[in-house]
């Protein structure tokens, strides 16, 4: 789907996303842009867990396969 990931991929940036959106890495971690943070729901309980085991974790962290 239009995930942050799959948008990441098909503009050629260079975002992991190990596991393909399943929720089972952190390698599509992204920092959000603040103008935008408000706006995105809040990450449900699972992709909190694993933003826990991204390295450089922010306020603004997310995981790009998350974000729709
Ligand atoms: Fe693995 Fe997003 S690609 S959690």
């Amino acid at each position: 789907g239009d995930n942050v990931l799959y948008l990441a991929h098909k503009h050629g940036v260079d975002l992991e996303g190990a596991c393909e959106a399943s929720l089972a890495c952190s390698t599509c971690h992204v920092y959000v842009n603040s103008d935008y943070c408000d706006k995105l729901p809040d990450p449900e309980e699972r992709e909190d867990d694993m933003l826990d085991m991204a390295p450089l974790l922010q306020e603004n962290s997310r995981l790009g396969c998350q974000i729709i």
